[in-house]
């Protein structure tokens, strides 16, 4: 296990809309070079990069072409290894985005495939024996290529699953099973890819759908086998590099198939989801001053979890990605800041989706971008001071609209800002490095009792109070601790807990 996981923040950045150096109306990497002094001064030591490979773009990148190359737009391999030797210097880490499920429809491996000749890569991707044969209960292209068969997709239809193989074989005609020495070569040639960036200077991966790799697998079994095997490679080879997946699933994530932090996503219900953005747009998530409050539904979810995972692996919460709306679209400024409490305290590994910090708003209205969709709104360009695209850009196209708002906010008016959502970011991050118990395998106990509010959990000699909702609250306890940080009005004295709406306490010595 990277014991520089242990101290981790990760600051999430979203190339294209992060910072345009050349003036060309998007983002690129010699720009994110310019701000990693910016990122390093909000108290994040370690970056996740957004897929920055050669691609069509037909999903913003996530549809690769080339894993060996940069995309044009972002500049070249070398101004990468730049990124990570200038990470390296100020103490940041730097992982990519692997894609491993499946490739762009424009990419060699599959160009080759879907000619009707038979060549090494004729089983890297899923193909029927036959265009007749189209099995409803599979997402399947038909019809479209020279080759006589019809192939599988993993996402959009530009998106060919590749073929790691099947767990349940159900048409032995066409589907190999994963021991194939064809499928096995997929395995290798997605190490091949880790290895040829790792060399280069990455510290590691977020893994895009990394539950999806094996097809009717239906305990992810095999899927989590395969990559026990990479982190086999890594224990070995890359002992600091760290894998975190996109699986929404710890137990299997982190126990079964090995990932060192697996993160949550917003699947609706369940428990990450209950906190910001559970009912009709959040109207009954935990930290809606209106909503439900408690976090009973949250920690019966999270906590059994969380017990089986914390030995070997860290379970990660995110403000927001890139593939769900900014939680400003949910929630009330208070309410964000209080969200950022609980991230920045809650064990495990954070991670603060780029312009979260200063309250970035989601863009409902937006036309889709290069396969956002409704996703497109939570993407567009970073907000740095009041010039030209709000310091995102010189071009007069970027390549997305900033916001329009005139109080729209920027890192400019919100840095000074006592009470910006910006301020409290960065306090908590600062307060999380200092304190060993905010680290992420620190001690964790839920003081709550059924449907009490406040809510409490306590790290070692730290506890935290939240009152989330609109009215007064108050708790009785045990201690006069010393207040560490508070947000809103908050009190503790002679034992009990006294909270204005909307409010958070850190409590040393209770
Ligand atoms: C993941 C990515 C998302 C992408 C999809 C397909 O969910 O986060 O942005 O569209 O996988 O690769
Ligand atoms: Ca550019």
């Amino acid at each position: 296990m990277p014991k520089w996981l242990n101290d981790a923040v990760f600051y999430e950045i979203y190339p294209q809309s992060f910072y345009d150096s050349n003036g060309d109306g998007i983002g690129d990497i010699n720009g994110i070079i310019e701000k990693l002094d910016y990122v390093k001064g909000l108290g994040c030591n370690a970056i996740w990069l957004n897929p920055v490979y050669d691609s069509p773009f037909m999903d913003a990148g996530y549809d690769v072409r080339d894993y060996y190359r940069v995309a044009p737009r972002y500049g070249t391999n070398d101004d990468l290894v730049r990124l990570f030797e200038e990470a390296h210097r100020k103490d940041m880490k730097i992982l990519l985005d692997l894609v491993p499920g499946h490739t762009s429809d424009t990419h060699p491996w599959f160009l080759t495939a879907k000619s009707a000749k038979v060549t090494e890569f004729s089983n890297r991707y899923i193909f029927t024996k036959s265009v007749w044969d189209a099995p409803p209960e599979y997402r399947m292209m038909c019809g479209i290529c020279e080759r006589d068969g019809n192939y599988m997709v993993n996402y959009f239809s530009s998106q060919p699953a590749l073929n790691y193989g099947f767990s349940r074989i159900t048409h032995p005609e066409w589907q190999l099973p994963t021991d194939h020495p064809d499928c096995l070569n997929t395995v290798e040639a997605i190490k091949d890819i880790m290895r040829f960036w790792l060399n280069k200077g990455a510290d590691g991966f977020r893994v895009d759908m990394a539950d999806s790799l094996v097809k009717n697998d239906d305990d992810k079994r095999a899927t989590a086998k395969i990559w026990r095997g990479v982190r086999e490679m890594l224990d070995a080879e890359y002992p600091e590099a760290a894998m975190v997946s996109e699986w929404c699933h710890p137990d299997r994530a982190i126990t079964d198939a090995g990932f060192h932090m697996d993160f949550y996503l917003d699947h609706y219900g369940n428990g990450y989801s209950r906190l910001f953005r559970f009912g009709e747009w959040g109207d009954l998530a935990v930290f809606n001053p209106n909503g439900l409050g408690d976090l009973k539904g949250f920690a019966e979810e999270y906590l059994p979890a969380y017990n089986r995972t914390k030995d070997k692996g860290y379970i990660s919460f995110m403000t927001n990605n890139h593939d769900m709306p900014r939680v400003t679209a949910y929630l009330d400024k208070q309410a964000i800041k209080l969200v950022n409490a609980f991230i920045f305290t809650m064990p495990g590994v954070p991670f603060l989706y780029y312009g979260d910090e200063i309250g970035m708003r989601y863009q409902a209205d937006l036309v889709s971008k290069e396969g956002g969709f409704s996703r497109t709104g939570s993407r567009t360009p970073m907000q740095w001071n009041d010039g030209k695209n709000l310091g995102f850009s010189e071009s007069n196209e970027p390549y997305l609209p900033v916001d329009t708002a005139s109080d729209a906010p920027t890192v400019a008016n919100q840095r000074d800002d006592p009470d910006s959502i910006y301020r409290v970011v960065t306090d908590l991050i600062a307060l999380r490095h200092k304190y060993d118990d905010l680290h992420g395998n620190g001690e964790l106990e839920f003081l709550y009792d059924n449907h009490s509010i406040p809510f409490a959990f306590r790290r070692g000699g730290l506890t935290m109070f939240f009152n989330p909702l609109g009215r007064d609250a108050t708790l009785s306890t045990e201690c006069d601790g010393d207040v560490v940080y508070k947000i809103g009005e908050a009190t503790i004295e002679n034992g009990k807990v006294s909270m204005k709406p909307q409010s958070f306490l850190m409590i040393a010595n209770c």
